[in-house]
């Protein structure tokens, strides 16, 4: 039997989140971020309910294979470019569209034959200091790409560092600078815009928009819900109730006795754990939802299971779901508690919980 730790995909909510991303971006094609088994939500069937996604993104050169190999037949774009003469030639074979940020990069698609040439995004940095060639170098690797016969088409792009902060002084400064290399590179395809740059206006757009994190329903704007942006969160954690007490005025509960019931307190043990991806460290204002009351956590997060307190909901029965995140308790929630950030949860959700898609 299963124990009931379980990751609930709405595929609904993902096809409702393309398509509040087409309406803020109705110019632009989609380029569906699905690295990092699609923040956790399941690379195939996520690309699977995807059929209008204009193209995919991932990071890896595995993850392209596993969508090509799953029948994914869009196009793909290695994020990161490759990492290997031999890679390259794979990309060409498996009609992957590749970064190139390096200019070893360059070398290689100038030196290595290919089954068939390639689309290129040249990634260029405009202020971030991770991928992408100095504006001062982007001209000529424009040029060099130029005379390619391995490249049947190039494009530029670039990320924002702070997309996520509304008034952070890089944002206009990076979409300057992207708006000089487009024109002195003639480009006439680029790309700029992650999630939060959607939600930041047409000014970031282009040809091609990046959604990840909005495509899972989690919001990337600091200052905004996901709600309020009409999102819809596509995973639910979920997870079940294994056992209860009413542990007495006085005593503590869990590793290293860190809590001590003030009142005898009734108690459920609810069977999921930092093993499954639930953070260890979450702040005192934690809490799940049991039949949609919420219930604080009390006690340390072990491994497999964590305690809450079930004085809202003391009759709950055995084997009854919990709610670690999703509808009625967003992931930034949780994220807030942990001192981190939705994306990291939704990631690191362990393999051994079990994915349930819900596409009705
Ligand atoms: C190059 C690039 N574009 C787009 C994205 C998607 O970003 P977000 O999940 O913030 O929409 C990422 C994710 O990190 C990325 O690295």
């Amino acid at each position: 039997m299963s124990r009931g730790t379980r990751a609930v995909i709405d595929l609904l909510a993902l096809q409702h989140n393309c398509a509040l991303v087409r309406r803020h971006a109705p110019f632009s094609r989609v380029l569906a971020v699905v690295k990092a088994d699609a923040y956790g939500s399941g690379l195939v069937q996520v690309a699977q309910a995807l059929p209008d996604a204009d193209g995919f993104g991932v990071a890896t050169f595995d993850e392209a294979m596993a969508l090509r190999s799953a029948g994914i037949t869009q196009p793909i774009l290695l994020m990161e470019g490759v990492l290997s003469p031999a890679e390259l030639q794979g990309a060409a074979q498996q009609r992957l569209d590749i970064v190139v940020h390096q200019e070893w990069q360059l070398e290689w698609l100038r030196t290595t034959t290919l089954a068939a040439p390639l689309v290129v995004w040249l990634k260029v940095d405009t202020g971030m200091h991770r991928l992408g060639l100095p504006a001062d170098k982007v001209v000529q690797a424009w040029q060099s790409l130029q005379g390619l016969s391995q490249v049947s088409e190039i494009r530029l792009m670039s990320h924002l560092a702070c997309a996520d902060e509304q008034d952070h002084p890089l944002n206009a400064q990076q979409r300057e600078s992207f708006a000089i290399l487009m024109q002195k590179t003639g480009a006439t395809t680029a790309s700029f815009a992650n999630s939060a740059a959607i939600l930041r206006g047409a000014d970031f757009h282009y040809q091609w928009v990046r959604p990840g994190l909005m495509l899972y329903g989690a919001s990337p704007l600091l200052e905004t819900s996901a709600a309020e942006l009409e999102l819809r969160p596509v995973m639910q954690l979920e997870a079940s109730v294994i056992a209860k007490s009413v542990v007495p005025a006085g005593a503590t509960v869990g590793y290293g006795a860190t809590w001590r019931a003030r009142r005898d307190t009734p108690l459920a043990v609810v069977a999921i754990g930092y093993g499954d991806g639930y953070p260890r460290h979450v702040s005192r204002d934690a809490y799940v939802l049991i039949a949609g009351k919420r219930c604080p956590l009390v006690g340390r997060v072990s491994m497999d299971m964590l305690t809450v307190d079930i004085s809202a909901v003391p009759d709950v029965a055995i084997n009854a779901p919990v709610v670690l995140w999703g509808n009625g308790l967003p992931v930034e929630q949780v994220a807030a508690w942990a001192g981190t950030v939705n994306y990291e949860l939704l990631c690191q959700v362990t393999d051994r919980v079990q994915r349930v898609y819900k596409a009705g």
